[in-house]
Formats: C-alpha cells, sequence, structure tokens
C-alpha cells in the first residue's frame, strides 16, 4: 500500500511537470485547466499525507512559500561574462570583419534578442533543477533556487537526452501584461507603482518570500549552455538541444532567432527588430549577435571582460520634443531636493511622459532651461526620462530665466547648498514632514530594520493620524490605537506589532543604518559598528577619531558629529535603547560575519 502511494506520487508528479511544460513552454496544453488543478491538488494531498515519498521536483514547490532570510552566495563554477556593446552599426560590421580575419572559413553567425531582465545561472544534475545562481559580481552570484523554483518555464524536471551535469543561463524577465497587471494592482491598494519590469525583475528574484515570487509571473528565456563534454558543435544545436529537455529558448518561427552568414543578415535581423520590439510581450533593449561554431567560439576566445566571438547591438535611446509645463521641487528623506521637470504627456518608446528629472541646479542652468521651453527628453536605459537640451529656436521672446527654488516647496524653510555639492537640501530634518515620514520610511525597509507587516504607505497613514512622528514612536504604538484607522484589520494590527517586536533583534550596525544619518550608509554603518562596537562610544566619539575609520572622511564625521549634537537625536537614541533595539555589536557581527540577511 505505501509502495504504491511512492509510485502514485512519482507519476503524478511527472505528468504534472510535463503538462506544465505543454502548457507553458510549448503553449500547447494537453489538459483542462480544471483537470490540471485537481490533479494538483491530488498530489498536495498525497505530499502531505506522505512528504517522505514526497520528489524535490514536485510542481507543488512552484506555488513557494519557504521564507528565505539569507541569499548565501556561490561561486560560479564558470564566470558569468558580459558583452561588449556597441550603438552603431559600424561597430557591428567591425565586429564580423575581425571575427572573418581571425578564424579561417566561412563564420555563421546566430542573432538573438537581448533581454532585458536579469541574468540567472541554473545548474541541473540527473536532470533535476539543482541551483540557481544570479549574475552578482561575475563570479559569486546569490543563490535564489526557491524564487526561481516558482517560474512555471523553467523546468524542475528535464526529459529527453539531457547531460547528467550541466549549466544553463538565461534572463529572467518581467512580461509586460504581468508587469502592467502588478502595477494596476499596486496602484488600487494604494501601494507605490514600480519604474520598470528591468529592475522590477531583479527585485523579485531576491524577494525573502517565494510564494509572492510565484504570484508575479516571472519568466525566462535561455541562451547559453556550459559544462564538460557537451556533445554539441554549436551553439544554436546546444539551444535547440535544451529546447528538447523542456527549456524555453527562442523560436525560430518567430524569428527570435536567426542564422546568417553575412552582414546584411545581421543588419536585417536588426533592423526587424528595431521596430518590431515594440509589439513584443517583453522589453528587449537590443539584439546579441555570436559566432555559432564551439570550435570558432574558442579559437577568438575571450577579453578579460567579454567574449570575442559575440557583441551586443544596443539600440540608440529614443527622443521626443515635448513642452516644459513647470518646474516643481520634491524633497527626500535626508532633504534633498530634486528639481522635476512637469511635462506635456508624450508618448516616448510605448509608455507616456509626463514627468522628467532634472538631477539639480546646475543641470538647469546648464540647459538654460525656462518654462515654456520645447525640450527633448530621452529614455535610456535609465528608469526616469532625462531632458536633454532645450529646442531654442522655438523659445518665445518673453521667456524669463529659471530661479531656482530658495524654500523647500513643503516647509518653507530656507535651502541650503554646501560647497562642492550639487544638491541644495531642507535643513529642517525634524520639522519638515516628508522628511520625517521618509526617515521612518527608510528605518522600517527591507534593508534596514525589515519590519513585517508595516510598509511606506501605513507609516503615512498613521503619521497623518498623528500617531507616530519619529521612529521611536513606533515602539510605542497599541492594537486599541491602529484597529480604528482605515483599512486596518485585527490581523493586520497583530502583524503590525508582532513586526515591530521582532524588529528588536536586528543588529546594531542594520539599525545605525536605520536610523538614517546623513551619507550613512550601509556600508558606512558596517564599518562603525565593527569600530566603535556600541552606540555609546559612538556618540562620545570626536571628529578626530571618527576620521580615522576606514572610509570615513570629513563629510561623514563631520555629519555624524551634527547628528548626535542635536538635543532631538540624542533622546530619540535614548528611547529606542529602552525600547530594547540593538545598540551593541553582537559576536556573529564582531567577526567580520556580515553576511546581508
Ligand atoms: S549571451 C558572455 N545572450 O546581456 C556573456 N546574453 O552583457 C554571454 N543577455 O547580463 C551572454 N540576452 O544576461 C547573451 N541572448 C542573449 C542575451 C544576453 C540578454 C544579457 C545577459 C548579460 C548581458 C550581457
Amino acid at each position: 500500500m505505501m509502495d504504491g502511494m511512492k509510485d502514485k506520487i512519482k507519476d503524478l508528479t511527472a505528468l504534472l511537470n510535463l503538462h506544465n511544460y505543454n502548457y507553458y513552454v510549448l503553449s500547447e496544453p494537453t489538459v483542462s485547466d480544471f483537470d490540471f488543478d485537481m490533479l494538483l491538488e491530488e498530489l498536495q494531498k498525497l505530499e502531505k499525507q506522505f512528504p517522505q515519498y514526497a520528489l524535490s521536483n514536485s510542481p507543488t514547490t512552484r506555488v513557494g512559500g519557504g521564507i528565505s532570510k539569507n541569499f548565501k552566495t556561490v561561486s560560479h563554477r564558470y564566470p558569468m561574462l558580459s558583452l561588449s556593446n556597441s550603438y552603431s552599426k559600424e561597430d557591428i560590421a567591425d565586429f564580423e570583419k575581425r571575427a572573418q580575419k581571425l578564424v579561417d572559413g566561412d563564420i555563421e553567425f546566430v542573432c538573438e534578442l537581448k533581454y532585458d531582465g536579469c541574468a540567472i545561472g541554473l545548474t541541473y544534475k540527473d536532470g533535476m533543477l539543482d541551483q540557481a545562481l544570479t549574475r552578482g559580481d561575475g563570479s559569486k552570484g546569490e543563490e535564489v533556487t526557491a524564487n526561481v523554483r516558482t517560474i512555471r518555464t523553467i523546468p524542475l524536471q528535464l526529459h529527453g537526452d539531457y547531460p547528467k551535469e550541466f549549466e544553463i543561463r538565461g534572463e529572467i524577465y518581467f512580461p509586460l501584461e504581468k508587469f502592467a497587471a502588478l502595477n494596476h494592482q499596486r496602484k488600487a491598494n494604494n501601494e507605490p507603482t514600480f519604474m520598470n519590469p528591468r529592475n522590477t525583475a531583479s527585485g523579485t528574484l531576491k524577494l525573502h518570500d517565494s510564494a509572492v515570487v510565484a504570484q508575479r509571473g516571472l519568466d525566462c528565456y535561455l541562451y547559453s549552455l556550459h559544462g564538460e563534454g557537451l556533445p554539441f558543435k554549436s551553439h544554436f544545436e546546444g539551444l535547440n538541444a535544451a529546447g528538447t529537455w523542456g527549456f524555453k529558448v527562442p523560436q525560430e518561427e518567430k524569428q527570435f532567432v536567426k542564422r546568417t552568414n553575412s552582414i546584411e543578415g545581421i543588419m536585417a535581423f536588426i533592423d526587424y527588430w528595431d521596430l518590431e520590439r515594440h509589439h513584443l510581450p517583453f522589453e528587449i533593449d537590443g539584439i546579441v549577435i555570436k559566432v555559432n561554431s564551439y570550435d570558432k567560439q574558442q579559437e577568438l576566445g575571450f577579453t578579460a571582460k567579454s567574449p570575442r566571438w559575440a557583441i551586443a547591438y544596443k539600440f540608440k535611446a529614443e527622443r521626443i520634443a515635448t513642452k516644459l509645463l513647470s518646474i516643481t521641487y520634491q524633497v527626500g528623506r535626508t532633504g534633498a531636493i530634486t528639481p522635476v521637470a512637469n511635462l506635456s504627456p508624450v508618448l516616448l518608446a510605448g509608455t507616456t511622459v509626463k514627468r522628467a528629472s532634472l538631477h539639480n541646479a546646475d543641470q538647469i542652468e546648464k540647459l538654460d532651461l525656462r518654462v515654456g521651453d520645447w525640450v527633448y527628453v530621452e529614455k535610456g536605459g535609465e528608469i526616469i526620462p532625462k531632458v536633454i537640451g532645450v529646442d531654442m529656436d522655438q523659445r518665445s521672446e518673453d521667456s524669463i530665466p529659471t530661479k531656482y527654488a530658495s524654500n523647500c516647496p513643503e516647509c518653507d524653510t530656507v535651502l541650503h547648498r554646501n560647497e562642492g555639492e550639487a544638491q541644495h537640501y531642507c535643513p529642517n530634518d525634524i520639522g519638515c514632514p516628508p522628511q520625517i515620514i521618509g526617515k521612518m520610511e527608510h528605518f522600517i525597509s527591507r534593508k534596514a530594520m525589515d519590519i513585517d507587516g508595516l510598509g511606506a504607505e501605513t507609516v503615512a497613514q498613521l503619521y497623518e493620524a498623528g500617531l507616530i512622528s519619529n521612529v521611536a514612536d513606533i515602539y510605542e504604538l497599541t492594537k486599541d490605537q491602529l484597529l480604528p484607522l482605515e483599512r486596518m484589520a485585527e490581523k493586520s494590527a497583530d502583524n503590525l506589532i508582532y513586526g515591530v517586536a521582532a524588529s528588536k533583534t536586528i543588529p546594531f550596525e542594520t539599525v545605525l543604518f536605520g536610523i538614517g544619518i546623513r551619507y550613512v550608509g550601509e556600508t558606512v554603518a558596517k564599518k562603525i559598528a565593527q569600530h566603535f562596537k556600541t552606540m555609546d562610544s559612538l556618540v562620545l566619539a570626536s571628529y578626530e577619531e571618527l576620521i580615522e575609520v576606514d572610509e570615513i572622511g570629513d563629510r561623514i564625521a563631520s555629519s555624524i558629529i551634527d547628528f548626535f549634537h542635536l538635543e532631538e537625536n540624542r533622546v530619540l537614541i535614548d528611547r529606542l535603547i529602552e525600547h530594547g533595539l540593538q545598540f551593541k555589536i553582537d559576536e556573529e557581527h564582531l567577526n567580520g560575519m556580515t553576511d546581508k540577511y
């Protein structure tokens, strides 16, 4: 009976994996969604009853649910290099000529899309997904296997004639439709929306809760194989074989990949996709051209950073002219002022642009930007479009030179600008609302205190309700205060209180980062914690003692001194100490084991 169950679980696992492949990779489902769900439910039940028989490649693992606090850093077996980039067709022609000169015989090239996402290396052992590593610094990456398992087009179990052990690399990306749906939902929940699919894909891969990753609908195209003694002679042959094992590889019939022997063939591919890319269901930022034969690739070899047998052609940033309606100023959590150009809405590279960043006062002066001007806006690889120039021919005679803001738009305090710095800032850090809220948002954020159950929206809500106005207040919130708030159910209130209490174990260096002293980022906070070991000795440290610390110069030392000089800040720290936060370095962090969680 028990053995029967073992077989049943095994068969169901294999059947569901096959259905998954037919549905997600081939887009040719052979069962109805209902039947699939029924089978999955049956498997889930059996696995619960007989956990000893559950297989690691089970499709039930795709729904996620495990919480990983730590992403292990793991060395890449083969370094993850990058491609040399070019923006001109001349560069591509040079690449082709050079390659032809360096190797004997006619070269066949493979042209592919340059998917705009996050690189991933997947290791398979005996046909099963064993490990997924991000690119990291190219020699070491972060192990994100639990999250990658939730991506439906990445097979957990291969079929066909696959090698015993190998690595396959590709790009994880956010399909545009899924990205739009996510932002739509976030808007409805009053949560901040995400800027672009690429950053959101890599951010999603590093979420701690794989169940959330599972819901987001990431996808992946694979583009290279690595291993010892792989039985292929060319890149294209390898890719196609990977397709037969269950991977999503570019389809020739959709022109996602093309082989060609000529520069004309390469250029035709570039021209086709330069236009057609706007109709793809995902973003690409260029195309990649690779020498097909593995022998020829080896002959061409590598430079220190990239292969000589491949090159990326990046599409040019698109630009358009539109009218500058007004310049407004945003205040960040540290009081830094960012000027923003409000534009007459225009469609640029598929999205409507209404705003662009102007960086700082110098930038406005350099461009001699004036309200009413026709300006050129460009969208490159960056998230926020940039204003890159003014069409002087269209400037009206009565236009007035821009006078940069002298007072804070939020609290009217006179703005400061330190010598040698580009940015203006509002010095009223304890009375300026966006700074107060921004500081608290920073404090609770994932990289800092990582308070579960408390998000940026709730912080703003609590501030507006008069319940919190600094980070110490967060530790004094009670359930009775929370319950009357809008959208605050009993469970959310409990979660918030619990999350706040749990944050008291967060290590000193992270608390130090979370407090938000100007210029004290993650790395500096670590160095300070290692050096001074306790908050008490940091508070007492003199300027001279501070600049002795590695990586701390005048700017940071002065900022720390200024921070503790303020009575309000000292009171704040005392209150946090009373609430039991960590203000002493613990053993683990003292020994330099400062792995990020
Ligand atoms: S091949 C030696 N093929 O572009 C590097 N990369 O700088 C071999 N990318 O982050 C990479 N689409 O993740 C290759 N079809 C494609 C690609 C591709 C996107 C990414 C890759 C890396 C960057 C290369």
